[in-house]
């Protein structure tokens, strides 16, 4: 059992996608009435260093919906690692909670919590990653595209927390990852390295040609050029990706009926145009609510099962 939902590398091929079918199941059932509510009297402690809106409004939605509640803890109110050490912070909501989801800037500090925490903690984002998006972004793709085996995700941006997840999560469901980004923004850190060692079908390229990267894509993605705590390069990031915007331009370029998927917030003008998003709106705010389907399944499996089997 693993207690813990923090690196999409943790998890075997099979673990990912039988959560993918569950979560699918599972948002049905709810849709009819007929979940469960197994949390019931569970709590739920959210620690947030950076701001959000799908994340906490998922998250928290989830737990009373299962029957639970969510309390929000941002870092003014708690000060991890300043007010108090981290280990005393997981030790202390062990003790009164029966699940923790953080949003950190250092991954490690996500990592601690999960150390010496005795119950399920989830990453939220950090600055590494963001492994609940991208299961959230590949079950919209199964709903939409159907079996994800063969198919090619094009992410056109940079190569940062929610491109390193879904590369990883990519791969280990068999669809082929490209990212087009501009030098110097590539994933070519030892995550993929060691992804791409432990999985020899792993189907991944890099390409700074964005034209040519989207040509043979069934979804192209996404994700702000300015990542939360990178504001002060923000003019830097701004000239360097000024080629890499969806536009009607890029469009053109990709089969017709390629989707367009985007993990929100969304700045229109920037990494995509206000055309692109609201001709693929349907299918961005399905990803956003599959969040809180994804993340019910995820946390009725960690907190009321007691971990992923
Ligand atoms: N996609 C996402 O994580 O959104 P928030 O930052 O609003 O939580
Ligand atoms: N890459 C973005 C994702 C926001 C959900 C960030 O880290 O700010």
């Amino acid at each position: 059992m693993i207690k813990d939902f923090i690196d999409i590398r943790e998890f075997s091929a099979a673990q990912l996608s039988g959560l993918l079918d569950r979560a699918i199941a599972d948002k049905k059932l709810f849709s009819q009435g007929r979940l469960p509510a197994t949390l019931d009297r569970k709590t739920l402690a959210m620690i947030f260093e950076k701001p959000s809106l799908r994340t906490r409004v998922s998250f928290e939605s989830a737990m009373t919906q299962l029957g639970g509640h969510a309390i929000y803890l941002s870092q003014s109110d708690i000060g991890l690692g300043s007010r108090e050490a981290v280990q005393d912070i997981a030790r202390t909501l062990s003790r009164m909670c029966n699940g923790i989801m953080a949003r950190t800037f250092r991954h490690d500090l996500v990592e601690q919590l999960a150390r010496h925490a005795a119950v399920p903690v989830i990453n939220g984002l950090t600055d590494f990653s963001h492994p609940c998006q991208a299961m959230a972004d590949l079950m919209t793709v199964r709903e939409l595209l159907g079996d994800l085996k063969g198919k090619t995700i094009v992410f056109v941006g940079d190569g940062n927390n929610v491109a390193r997840s879904l590369a990883g999560a990519c791969l280990m469901l068999g669809a082929r990852f490209i990212l087009a980004c501009p030098s110097g923004y590539e994933l070519n850190d030892a995550f993929m390295e060691k992804l791409m060692a432990g999985n020899p079908h792993a189907d991944c390229a890099t390409s700074h040609n964005p034209c040519e990267a989207v040509a043979g894509a069934d979804v192209i993605y996404t994700d702000t050029w300015v990542s939360m705590g990178q504001e002060d390069q923000r003019q830097k990031r701004i000239n360097d990706f000024e080629d890499f915007q969806i536009n009607s331009d890029l469009m053109a370029k990709a089969p017709k009926n390629a989707i367009v998927l985007h993990c929100l917030p969304a700045y229109r003008g920037f990494e995509i145009s206000e055309e692109v998003f609201e001709a693929h709106a349907e299918a961005i705010f399905r990803q956003a609510e599959n969040r809180l389907h994804f993340q019910r399944t995820l946390l009725a499996v960690l907190i009321g099962e007691g971990g992923i089997k």
